[in-house]
């Protein structure tokens, strides 16, 4: 493990520092990504983005995959009958990655990668059927700058779809899955990834973000009018689903 990546600490101290670890640490586990998603969710990663394009997609939508990693969500909505997945990330390892998985499903015609920030998209006014995120929202400092870039490039009725992990309610449960979170995944993280501190911001993240509601209603704060809320795997992740209103 290289001795000079930043602690999550230092990621925390300003909104700058954060979003410079979520795109170094990203970039230096792509390789690894993958595969500690599948020890994590032991495989159920790849039903819940079935979920996600299942709830988001018409046949023939254009689909923006904001923070597309390794492309997985893209490759769901495009399965979903979408007729282009468009990828954006700002850590540039993950986009070869997902680019040879398009190539071995088949798919690389209709998908297409850039790097880029999701408050800053590169793509033009009101010209995509659907935005989504997985696992990426949590990650961003300026949140509401990431949803208005969202509205931005939404055609009226155009619908978002986000799946993030949200903080918990107190429960019975919680206590045994803050352990999972807190100790086992940092553990095992550190193992796999090589990366001394990316698991640890996992539940560090998770624990200053939002609840399934507070989310709700950011999102209808900024105008979108909410379709679907989904919890998930023992109620840790939150899928949901909302539309921009067409014109009066
Ligand atoms: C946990 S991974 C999720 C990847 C993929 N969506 C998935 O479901 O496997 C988070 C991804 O979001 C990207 N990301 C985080 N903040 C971003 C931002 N502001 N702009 C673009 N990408 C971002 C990271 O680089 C990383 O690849």
């Amino acid at each position: 493990m290289k001795k000079d990546q930043p602690s999550v600490k230092e990621a925390f101290t300003s909104s700058t520092n954060r979003a410079d670890y979520v795109q170094s640490m990203f970039g230096s586990i792509a390789n690894r990504y993958d595969f500690m998603n599948s020890i994590m969710t032991g495989g159920r990663h790849h039903f819940w983005r079935r979920l996600v394009a299942e709830e988001l997609v018409t046949p023939g939508d254009i689909v923006v995959d904001v923070g597309c990693g390794t492309g997985d969500l893209s490759f769901a909505c495009l399965k979903q009958s979408a007729s282009q997945a468009i990828g954006i990330d700002f850590a540039r390892p993950m986009l070869p990655i997902a680019l040879e998985k398009a190539k071995k499903l088949s798919t690389k015609d209709k998908f297409t990668v850039t790097v880029g920030d999701a408050t800053s998209l590169p793509i033009a006014d009101d010209s995509v059927d659907a935005w989504c995120s997985a696992f990426v929202i949590r990650n961003i400092p300026d949140m509401d700058a990431a949803f208005y870039e969202a509205w931005r490039i939404l055609k009226p009725g155009g619908k978002i779809a986000i799946l993030e992990i949200t903080k918990m309610q107190p429960s019975l449960l919680r206590p045994f899955i803050r352990l999972h979170f807190n100790h086992v995944v940092p553990f095992i993280g550190k193992i796999i990834s090589r990366h001394n501190s990316a698991y640890e911001y996992l539940p560090v993240s998770v624990d200053q973000f939002e609840t399934r509601e507070e989310l709700c209603a950011r999102l209808d704060k900024a105008g979108f009018n909410i379709n679907v809320v989904r919890s998930l795997m023992f109620r840790t992740i939150t899928l949901l689903v909302a539309t921009k209103p067409k014109l009066p």
